[in-house]
């Protein structure tokens, strides 16, 4: 898909397909209405057509405009950023069902100076790139990839003075899009193919060639010799062999800096071990590995983003398996921080290996540190498919966060670090266990983690509810409809560029 910046009119470009947007409030794009005589307020005004809805119309000018064809999204209330990227990935993905082509891309928001040119540009390219993503790698049958691809597409603006704003806004989108769908792409990917080892090469991918990235890997040897055994505990059950994943970003430029450190939980499948899952959605866990996956779809983006700050990657990937090696309820594991674990619940794997990645943290007297990881089913019962729940020792960094998720159109929700629920964590013969009760489990995770946090701002986001999706999500998300949503590579960008302004 070839994409750039047109200053063009819409009534006058010829085009396979012209998107524009109408939304709530009489809000239709007059000067269009007028030629196609008033056939866009008369398909509100029947309902024909729900500003607010999720449904695109085609509509055939027959000559009245260059256009062959029209492709309306609803613009809901208001002309956001997100709103942008919904409508420009539901027309897309029509577009693409029926036929594909040539591309043309109405002002869908007023665009007055260089800063709101750049954000428009990138909410326009996030839509597309993310709105047109398709898993299709393990298809072999060619008659059941249905979509013909969008050829070049063009964005009009109505001036002169905002194309180099623009083009700059959809190059970072497009680049933001690229890292959200790489990790899309490993969270979609089955768990006989994501291996750790897979995981790794493509850390190793993604720095090489940069000059200022650094990629290493620990393998299970050097993952011993640090002494991480909560998580070698955890990944002792499987043949597929663990890789402790390490990305540094700008980290020699800036050595008076301290860095940002982000961690992702990376559990390449994870069964339960001897604590074992219930067969039922079982090959949903194939998707336990999608805080370590957002984590290199962040560095993919930073390896071609100018962000001038030091960035730290931290992954630790294993498999959670059963076998004559794995470990058992009742074990005690040496974490890094040298603190020991009671197992009461092999299930509750995902706190072991953030406890020593977390710990390992601290070697970069972090600026602040944000670990994201599917870590419990009670995040996804407390708040459902569309928002994140995290959790955060310091109010300036959530405060950064959630400003960054809201412009990234990926909601977070601040839960408690509820000092009360941690006794709950008492062990009768070790330092702690690792599960608490049932109820407020996500409470209890997160207190667990925070017994491994150094001395620096942290940030916990539970992902279990939105990192993957499933045909129950309800109403389907406009961006990612089904599989890998990408959470929250798009926030971690935007907070990260926000930071160094
Ligand atoms: N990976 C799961 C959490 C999860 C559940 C993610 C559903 C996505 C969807 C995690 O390792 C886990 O098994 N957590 C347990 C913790 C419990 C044993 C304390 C859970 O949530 O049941
Ligand atoms: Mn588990
Ligand atoms: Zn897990």
């Amino acid at each position: 898909m070839n994409v750039r910046v047109a200053v063009q009119d819409p009534l006058h470009i010829s085009c396979d397909w012209l998107l524009i947007g109408v939304g709530d409030g009489d809000d239709v794009p007059g000067a269009l209405d007028d030629v196609l005589g008033g056939l866009l307020r008369e398909l509100v005004d029947r309902g024909e057509f729900d500003p607010n809805g999720r449904d695109v119309t085609v509509i055939h000018p027959r000559g009245a405009l260059p256009a062959r064809r029209l492709i309306v999204a609803p613009m809901g209330r208001e002309r956001t950023a997100e709103a942008v990227r919904r409508a420009v990935a539901l027309g897309g993905r029509k577009i693409r069902r029926l036929g594909g082509g040539h591309l043309a891309i109405a002002p869908l928001q007023d665009v007055t100076d260089p800063a709101s040119a750049f954000a428009y540009a990138q909410a326009v390219a996030e839509g597309l790139f993310i709105g047109t993503y398709e898993f299709e790698a393990f298809r072999t049958n060619q008659d059941r990839r249905r979509n013909t691809p969008i050829t070049n597409v063009d964005l009009l603006i109505p001036g002169g003075d905002q194309v180099s704003s623009a083009e700059a806004g959809l190059g970072w989108g497009r680049t933001v899009a690229e890292g959200v769908n790489l990790t899309r792409t490993l969270v979609n990917e089955p768990a006989n193919v994501a291996t750790p080892g897979r995981l790794a090469s493509a850390a190793e991918e993604i720095a090489a060639g940069t000059g200022h990235i650094r990629c290493r890997v620990f393998g299970e040897k050097e993952v011993e010799q640090e002494g991480m055994g909560a998580f070698l505990g955890v990944a002792r059950g499987s043949d597929n062999p663990p890789a402790f994943i390490v990305l540094e970003h700008r980290l020699e430029e800036f050595p008076d800096t301290k860095p940002v450190v982000l961690v992702g939980k990376a559990i390449t499948f994870d069964s339960g071990g001897y604590n074992i899952k219930p067969s039922e959605g079982l090959w949903k866990m194939k998707s336990d590995m999608s805080g370590g996956a957002a984590v290199l779809g962040t560095f993919a983006a930073l390896a071609r983003l100018e962000v001038p700050l030091p960035v730290v990657g931290l992954v630790p990937a294993a498999e959670n398996l059963v076998s004559g090696h794995a470990y058992r309820p009742g074990d005690i594991l040496h974490s890094l921080s040298s603190q020991t674990i009671e197992i009461l619940n092999t299930d509750a794997e995902g706190r072991l290996i953030l406890a020593d990645a977390l710990a390992y943290a601290e070697r970069y007297a972090p600026r602040c540190v944000v670990d994201m990881a599917t870590l419990t089913g009670a995040m996804m019962v407390a708040l459902g498919y569309s928002l994140t729940g995290y959790f955060c020792n310091d109010d300036t960094l959530a405060a950064q966060l959630e400003a960054a998720a809201k412009r990234a159109g990926e909601p977070l929700w601040r839960m408690p670090l509820w000092d009360e629920y941690d006794a709950y964590l008492e062990s009768k013969v070790a330092d702690m266990c690792n599960v608490g009760i049932r109820w407020g489990g996500a409470i209890t995770a997160a207190l667990f983690l925070r017994r491994f946090v150094g001395s620096y701002p942290w940030a916990h986001l539970d992902i279990a509810g939105t990192a993957f999706a499933t045909t129950d999500r309800k109403p389907t998300p406009p961006l990612t409809p089904y599989g890998a949503t990408g959470v929250p590579v798009r926030t971690l960008v935007e907070w990260l560029r926000a930071l160094t302004e």
